[in-house]
């Protein structure tokens, strides 16, 4: 196994030559088993709020607890990249984005990503220009579920198609070195990974882009409420764990 670290050129050079595998961590032991099979992109994601810490959505998860996990992560020093998201209302100026950047780098993280485009370019523009890797995220954003009133596919209309497409172009300019693309229309994403010369890591977008990113706990079938649509676990892990915990209650014998 290659001890090379990966880096977001690293992650760039893989564009149009090799599938981008990327997946979710939350804390040391996970991260462990994630390096194990090289996967090249970490992601200390928000969806922490929902699989680890118990909250309906991501919109309640703070920069302390980002920052805690982040900290969980990087102990692990895996050789794949660690991208921390930036939570809900940290990134509101961009005075107020870099700050909050900088305590996830200086948790451990290598970059941060931040969910919109056009509207958020601002405080992109700030994190990059302080030299702070950048992952952009469009399409459905999570931290705009309330708002929404749920997670709904993007790109089914001309003017959501457009929308997206000068996000992405935005983001790239800008000087993201990568793009993840959530639950957007797949023709729609096959064409944002065509037009743009930065890496698109899908979620629920189809097979058209340079890579594939999945919440790990879903992936395992460990999620604890709900596992979504585009996601087929080979099996469920928690009905597995579950068994081996009663096993072992069983199993339990009284005193003499
Ligand atoms: O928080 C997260 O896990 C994410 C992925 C769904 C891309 O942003």
């Amino acid at each position: 196994m290659s001890e090379t670290r990966e880096t977001p050129q690293t992650i760039q050079n893989r564009k149009g030559r090799e599938p981008i595998a990327a997946l979710t961590a939350y804390d040391y032991p996970m991260a462990k088993l994630i390096d194990a099979v090289g996967v090249p992109l970490l992601l200390v994601g928000d969806s922490l709020g929902m699989v680890v810490l118990g909250y309906p959505d991501t919109t309640q998860v703070t920069l302390n607890e980002m920052e805690h996990h982040v900290r969980a992560v990087a102990r692990s020093k895996p050789r794949g990249l660690i991208i921390a998201d930036l939570p809900f209302k940290s990134y509101e100026t961009p005075r107020q984005a870099l700050s909050s950047a900088q305590r996830l780098i200086d948790a451990g993280a290598e970059g941060v990503k931040a969910e919109g485009g056009l509207v958020i370019l601002p405080q992109v523009e700030s994190i990059i220009a302080a030299g702070i890797p950048f992952l952009g995220h469009i399409g459905m954003l999570p931290q705009s579920v309330v708002e929404e009133g749920g997670y709904k596919v993007k790109g089914c209309n001309p003017m959501q198609e457009e929308a997206l497409l000068a996000d992405a172009l935005a983001l790239a300019q800008a000087g993201a070195f990568g793009l993840v693309l959530e639950l957007v229309n797949a023709p729609v994403a096959a064409e944002i990974t065509d037009r743009v010369g930065i890496p698109t890591i899908g979620i629920g977008s189809g097979i058209g882009c340079d890579g594939q990113i999945l919440v790990t706990t879903d992936l395992l079938g460990t999620s604890p409420d709900f596992i979504p649509k585009h996601v087929q676990p080979e099996q469920l892990l928690r009905d597995r764990m579950i068994g081996m915990l009663r096993v072992w209650k069983k199993s339990l014998t009284n005193p003499k």
